[in-house]
């Protein structure tokens, strides 16, 4: 559709978690006039729910080294080195950078310095944290307030639609859908030579997940109609203890932090026996993938489809003192984790693909750079090691701010950015396309998709189950087709879930072994010789 208003800058921020107004926020200090878009409220992105923390090393013996060997553990052969020594390295200074713009992290009791925990896959203590299990919700509280003190623009309610390009092909601003936002209402566009994606993930794709319901695929089913290349989408992280609220739960579901665990909480099954022993040497403390996989196997195995997390001995004080949130949650669902065990079950959590960028969050059209979980810097591999993701936005948004800076500066002609992506340590496999349109689908939809991806490309999945995925959200086109559904959010959003669930199963078929946190009953075996490398997915299917 046609633009009814226009705003001009010269960057805009698509979303508003860590990345996005960490973005905002470095480009504004650097002077680029900034406009923030985001799809509902600042801050009812997944940044407002994380609980556990943010990984970096901050404490005593531990050093990015470290880090960076768990980090590439989790990957499972996939992780761009040169990403994660970035990220680890960076990582500290960036976490007292935030610290500094005013989120109040927890601090130890016996030291006055940061309280560190841990979570999955870490080797050392090195999850920050904040509230207790708010650390999402401090961080996103402290950078609301900073872009506002700071008076840099906002357009809530704004949900982004396409990229505009000029006629080199180079970014022009973006498209929105605005609800109710006075003069900025129904379709328009921000002009700006620089669009960061911040848009998060998109969990939502899946029946029971973790993640906010805005996290639709909007920036990643962007990216693909603006033909950037978009990485390792097969990679869905699903997070092994989330409340099991029965079989027909549906949307957003209450996470139950790996810093439970991190404290000494026990999975257990029915009948009070703890599994996880043996079958890692970090127990509980595996990697979230092997962690999810040991609860499936154990469910399988007694005939059902959920485990149990025992926390009993932490008792009352250190439940409320330590885990407010997470004792709330369990409590407004009528369980006690003071008295009881916690029934869990995996349910989608984190995107590692995305839009593929290089170090300094360049995708590969030139202009448009992607932050946080909506891209693929190359730092999680194959399975996102547990508390690296607001890590990543942070220190990703930092660079980019220095990159879009750099173009801004630059005099009009000369080409600031050449937008490509650099090389990467790990070699890219051929570019696999869903066939996929950006047909509007009806509302009604949604659900369609969300099943059809629970079913067959879920936690386990097979040729069998992607194939009949595949032919599912195929036959779905059909059906939109008859319906005509009218442009607005609900049939864009729809849309987006389509495309992108496309895409993830067209990438999931391909690669034919387990790895990381894509598991084949087909392929049980990792193959590093046929597939130590990534799947680029595209809108038309053509190798880039
Ligand atoms: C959690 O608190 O378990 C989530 C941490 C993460 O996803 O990194």
């Amino acid at each position: 559709p046609e633009p009814g208003w226009t705003i001009d800058a010269d960057v805009v921020v698509v979303g508003s978690g860590v990345a996005g107004l960490t973005a905002a926020l470095n480009c504004a200090a650097g002077g680029a006039r900034t406009v923030v878009v985001t799809k509902a409220r600042l801050n009812a992105g997944s940044t407002r729910w994380a609980q556990g923390g943010i990984a970096a090393a901050l404490g005593e013996g531990d050093s990015p080294e470290q880090h960076l060997d768990d980090t590439l553990e989790a990957g499972a052969g996939l992780c761009d080195e040169d990403a994660v020594r970035t990220l680890v390295t960076e990582g500290p200074a960036a976490v007292r950078r935030l610290i500094a713009a005013g989120a109040a992290f927890d601090l130890s009791a016996e030291t006055g310095e940061i309280a560190l925990t841990r979570e999955g896959g870490h080797h050392r203590n090195r999850i920050a944290h904040a509230g207790g299990d708010a650390t999402g919700a401090e961080i996103s509280r402290a950078l609301v307030d900073a872009v506002r003190d700071r008076g840099i623009r906002t357009v809530e309610n704004a949900l982004v639609l396409d990229l505009l390009k000029d006629a080199d092909g180079r970014t022009a601003g973006v498209t929105l859908h605005v609800m109710g936002e006075g003069q900025h209402d129904g379709v328009g566009a921000v002009r700006a030579p620089a669009v960061v994606l911040a848009t998060g993930g998109m969990g939502q794709v899946f029946a029971a997940t973790t993640n906010p319901a805005v996290s639709t695929g909007d920036g990643v089913a962007l990216a693909l109609r603006a033909g950037a290349e978009v990485s390792d989408l097969e990679f869905v992280q699903f997070h092994p203890t989330v409340l099991y609220l029965g079989p027909d739960a549906e949307g957003q579901q209450p996470l139950i932090s790996e810093a439970v665990r991190g404290e000494g909480a026990h999975l257990v099954d029915a009948a009070g026996v703890r599994f996880m022993q043996g079958a890692h040497p970090l127990a509980e403390l595996a990697p979230r993938d092997i962690v999810a996989k040991g609860i499936m196997r154990r469910a399988a195995e007694q005939g059902t489809d959920h485990m149990y997390l025992d926390a009993r001995h932490f008792g009352a004080a250190m439940w409320e003192a330590r885990f407010p949130t997470i004792l709330a949650a369990c409590r407004a669902h009528g369980i006690d984790p003071v008295t009881r065990p916690i029934p869990v079950a995996p349910a989608a959590h984190y995107a590692s693909g995305g839009v593929r960028t290089d170090l300094s969050g360049r995708t590969t059209v030139p202009g448009l750079y992607a932050c946080g979980e909506v891209a693929c810097t190359g730092v999680h591999g194959a399975n996102r090691l547990a508390s690296n993701s607001l890590l990543e936005g942070l220190v990703f948004a930092e660079r980019i701010a220095a990159s879009v800076l750099a173009s801004v500066r630059t005099p009009p002609g000369a080409v600031a950015d050449d937008g490509a992506v650099g090389s990467r340590s790990v070699g890219s496999g051929p570019a696999v396309g869903g066939g996929a349109g950006t047909t509007l689908l009806p509302a009604t939809a949604r659900g369609r998709i969300q099943h059809i991806m629970t079913a067959g490309a879920g936690v386990l999945r097979s040729g069998h189950s992607l194939t009949r995925a595949a032919d599912r959200l195929a036959a779905l086109t059909a059906t939109a087709a008859e319906k005509h559904p009218e442009p607005g959010v609900d049939t864009w959003e729809t849309a987006n879930l389509h495309l992108v669930a496309q895409v993830l199963v067209a990438a999931a078929l391909r690669r034919e072994e387990t790895r990381g946190c894509h598991w084949r009953e087909d392929h049980p075996g990792r193959d590093d010789a046929v597939w130590r490398r990534h799947i680029i997915v595209g809108l038309d299917g053509a190798a880039r």
